[in-house]
C-alpha cells in the first residue's frame, strides 16, 4: 500500500507517541506570541541562582575545569551530596553510593532503564510529574496510579497503594512534596508505606526534589532512614528547586553502592557526565552559604500566604499546600474545564497557569498556579483575573 507519510515518520519507533507536542508547549507557544505574560505555568524559580554558585561555575571555566569528569560525576561533589543528605535529612549514603546525573529529569530515566521489564507495573500518585508516566511507558512498564484527593490535602493514602499492589508491581514512586498538589506526605504515613514496601517486597523511588521546600508546620521524612529501607530505596534529588539551578541540570541518585555501580555505564550511554562546570556550581551550593535558600522559601510563604486566600475570594478552592510552591486549585466554580479556562485566563487576563489534565490527572476540576513571580505580579495576576472575570467565567458569582 502507498503512504504519503515521509520516510522519517514511518521509521518512528512504537515508542515515540503519534499525537502532537503536548498541550504544555502547545499553551506555552500560544502564551509566546502575546506580551506581558504573567507566568505560573512552569516550575523555573524566577530567583536567580546566587551568585557565589554562579562565581564558582565561572572559576571552573577560567581554570579550564571543562573537560569530562567520571561518568558518576566528580568525587568532591559526590562527597559533599553524601554529607548533605546525612546533615540535612538524616541519611546514611557514602561517595560510592551517589551517582550524578543531567537533572533529576535524567536520574529518573536511569532509575526505570535499570528497574523496568516489559510489563512490570509501577505505582505512583495522580496527579503527578508525567514524567513518571513516559520514562515507565518507554521502557514497556505500565503506569498505575494512585489517586490522591483535594478534601485529604492531596496527601497519599497508604491504603489506596496497597489496594493496588499486584505480582507484577515493580516499584513505588513517592514524591513529597508532590509536583503538582504541594502535598507532603506526613512522617507517620512515610512509616506505614515503608511497611507496605517491606511486606510486598517493592522497591521505593523516593523523589525528595523538593524537601528543602517545606512550610511551617509540616515536616519531611526520608523513606530510606527508616529499618530495613535503604536497601530498597532509591533517593533521588537535585539542584534545580532549592537553589533555583533549573538551567544548570545537576540531579543525583543515591543508593547501595552496588545498585550504583549498575547504573555506571547505562549513565555514560546517556550523557557521559553531567556538565562539568555547572557540577563546580552544585559543589558551592552545598558547601556554600544556605541563606539564599532560607529567603527563597520565606518568599514562597509569603506568595502562598497572598494566593490561597486570593484564589477562595474568587470562588475557587484548593488544598492546603505544606510544600514545595504549587498551588492546586479547583476552578470548578469559573463554569469551565481546567484545559478551557486556562485557556480563557491566557487570552483574556495574560495570566499562564497549567490544567491539572498536564499531570495526569483525570479529573478536568483543577489548575496548577506556581507561586513563582515577585509579590507585586501575583497581585496583578489578581487583579487581572477580578478584572476579566465576567469574560472568562461562564457561571455567574454565587
Ligand atoms: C517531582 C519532580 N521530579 C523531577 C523533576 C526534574 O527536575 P530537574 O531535572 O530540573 O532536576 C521535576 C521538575 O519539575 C519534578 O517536579
Amino acid at each position: 500500500m502507498e503512504t504519503t507519510q515521509p520516510m522519517l515518520m514511518r521509521a518512528l519507533a512504537a515508542r515515540i507517541k503519534d499525537e502532537d507536542v503536548s498541550y504544555r508547549t502547545r499553551l506555552l507557544e500560544r502564551a509566546a506570541k502575546l506580551t506581558d505574560v504573567i507566568a505560573m505555568g512552569r516550575g523555573d524559580p524566577d530567583f536567580h541562582t546566587p551568585r557565589h554558585i554562579a562565581e564558582a561555575a565561572k572559576k571552573a571555566i577560567d581554570e579550564n575545569q571543562h573537560h569530562y569528569t567520571l561518568p558518576a560525576g566528580m568525587p568532591q561533589l559526590r562527597s559533599a551530596i553524601a554529607d548533605h543528605l546525612a546533615s540535612d535529612f538524616g541519611l546514611d549514603y557514602g561517595q560510592d553510593e551517589i551517582i550524578v546525573t543531567a537533572g533529576t529529569q535524567e536520574a529518573v530515566m536511569l532509575c526505570m532503564l535499570a528497574l523496568v521489564n516489559p510489563g512490570d507495573e509501577v505505582l505512583m500518585p495522580r496527579p503527578r510529574f508525567t514524567t513518571y508516566d513516559t520514562a515507565v511507558e518507554m521502557c514497556g512498564g505500565v503506569p498505575v496510579s494512585v489517586p490522591t484527593f483535594e478534601h485529604d490535602d492531596f496527601a497519599l493514602m497508604p491504603a489506596e497503594i496497597e489496594k493496588r499492589i499486584t505480582p507484577r508491581t515493580r516499584a513505588l514512586v513517592l514524591v513529597t512534596p508532590n509536583n503538582p498538589t504541594g502535598a507532603v506526605t506526613p512522617p507517620d504515613r512515610i512509616r506505614e508505606i515503608a511497611d507496605i514496601a517491606r511486606r510486598h517486597d517493592i522497591v521505593v523511588l523516593s523523589d525528595e526534589i523538593y524537601a528543602k521546600l517545606i512550610f511551617e508546620g509540616s515536616e519531611h521524612l526520608s523513606i530510606a532512614t527508616l529499618p530495613g529501607m535503604k536497601d530498597r530505596t532509591i533517593t533521588l534529588n537535585g539542584f534545580s528547586k532549592t537553589y533555583a539551578m533549573t538551567g544548570w541540570r545537576i540531579g543525583y541518585i543515591a543508593a547501595p553502592a552496588p545498585f550504583i555501580r549498575k547504573l555506571i555505564e547505562p549513565r555514560h550511554t546517556l550523557s557521559i557526565n553531567a556538565s562539568t562546570p555547572s557540577q563546580w556550581a552544585a559543589l558551592a551550593a552545598l558547601t556554600g552559604p544556605q541563606e539564599p535558600i532560607q529567603e527563597m522559601l520565606r518568599a514562597y510563604a509569603e506568595r502562598r500566604a497572598f494566593m490561597l486566600p486570593a484564589l477562595r475570594d474568587l470562588g475557587f478552592t484548593c488544598g492546603n499546600p505544606a510544600g514545595a510552591f504549587y498551588v492546586y486549585t479547583n476552578v470548578e466554580a469559573s463554569g469551565l474545564s481546567a484545559p478551557r479556562f486556562c485557556e480563557r485566563l491566557l487570552d483574556e487576563a495574560r495570566v499562564l497557569v497549567f490544567p491539572g489534565t498536564l499531570f495526569g490527572d483525570t479529573d478536568d476540576r483543577y489548575i496548577r498556579l506556581s507561586l513563582l513571580q515577585p509579590m507585586e505580579r501575583m497581585r496583578e495576576a489578581i487583579d487581572r483575573i477580578k478584572a476579566a472575570r465576567d469574560r472568562i467565567f461562564v457561571r455567574p458569582k454565587a
